[in-house]
């Protein structure tokens, strides 16, 4: 008869669990609480390694990691994930709205209790009287961060439900409930090279990271390569002058670009060479962010990814209008082979 219960090692911590359990269901039977949001192989944040012993991986499996949500134990095993910051729930108020470029905002909300977060996490934010959506907290483009502000990169898409109203019908002191943080693809204090790469607002993630990695770790290697679909949608002027200003390549694409400041191509085929040390962080569209992924998978590289979606919240007829909002990454092909 094959056993039907096993001991799953985490973050050294044994704990007894049944064969078949997820590892987020086996981790909450010895009270452990894996980090996690979506529950259902979409957004990343329950990723975590696995060190030995028998997971079936459902198609999850990315290097040494699975996700914690599908992946179900088939026997003993052990495995580790990186420490982050307990999910918290705050209330706030819109505090500015400030025009970084035609249709990009930076948004700033002055939070009651600090939320703490780490670079390259997201956080879910409900606008008082609107649906939630999920934002990166970044570091503000003029670095002037305070602890109890958290800053958003917006783009506004004509006619949403959320983001065409802000400056609008969402105003300074507007009411703002915040949850998180969630996501995986934060910044580890590794000493390999780093790889950013992103298109549009997730250019807010990316920024966050290259920031601290550069203040939390002088001397490590980081390059970033950043896109938009057009020039107008490089927001982030004041980023690139500081990033140069601190010895840290970035590299700009656009369709509509010049070839001198900014280039053509697209951001993957800008990456540059990528070994099995390097560290790739990639975050915004889903095809750039599989793009960079099968090439950063490809060269052994570790990758971490944070797609942004496209949500449908048109509140007119327009299939095309919405709100660059995140995660909700179905199921890839390649994911599940
Ligand atoms: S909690 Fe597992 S992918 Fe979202």
């Amino acid at each position: 008869m094959s056993k039907s219960t096993c001991t799953v090692t985490i973050n050294g911590q044994k704990v007894k669990a049944n064969v078949g359990d997820t590892l987020i269901d086996a981790g909450l039977g010895g009270r452990l609480v894996l980090p996690h949001d979506c529950c259902s192989g979409q957004c990343e944040t329950c990723r975590v390694r696995v060190l030995s012993g028998q997971v079936e991986d459902l198609g999850t499996r990315e290097k040494n990691t699975v996700l914690g949500c599908l992946a179900m134990l088939e026997g003993d095993a052990e495995i580790s994930y990186d420490p982050v910051p307990i999910v918290k729930n705050t209330k706030g108020t819109v505090e500015s709205i400030r025009k970084i470029k035609e249709d990009y905002l930076e948004v700033r909300i002055k939070v009651a209790r600090t939320i703490p977060w780490l670079p390259g996490q997201y956080l879910r934010a409900t606008f008082s009287g609107y649906p939630a959506r999920e934002y990166s907290p970044t570091t503000p483009l003029n670095l002037d961060a305070e602890e109890d502000v958290i800053v958003f990169h917006i783009k506004v898409y004509p006619n949403s439900v959320v983001s065409s109203k802000l400056g609008s019908e969402i105003r300074n002191g507007h009411p703002v409930k915040l949850r998180g943080p969630f996501g995986n693809a934060f910044l580890r204090r590794q000493p390999e090279p780093i790889v950013l790469t992103s298109t549009g607002t997730g250019f807010a993630p990316i920024w966050s990271i290259a920031v601290a990695a550069s203040q939390g770790q002088p001397g490590r290697e980081i390059r970033l390569v950043v896109g938009s679909r057009t020039r107008d949608g490089l927001y982030m002027r004041d980023a690139v002058r500081w990033l140069r200003n601190h010895g840290i390549p970035i590299t700009l694409t656009a369709s509509d670009g010049d070839n001198e400041t900014v280039m053509t191509a697209r951001p993957y085929e800008l990456l540059g060479d990528l070994t099995s040390d390097h560290i790739v962080y990639s975050a915004g569209a889903p095809s750039h962010v599989d793009a960079t992924r099968a090439l950063a998978l490809e060269a052994g590289a570790t990758f971490y990814a944070d797609p942004f979606y496209v949500a449908e919240e048109s509140s007119g007829l327009s299939t095309l209008a919405g709100s660059l909002m995140r995660k909700i990454r179905p199921p890839s092909a390649s994911a599940r082979a």
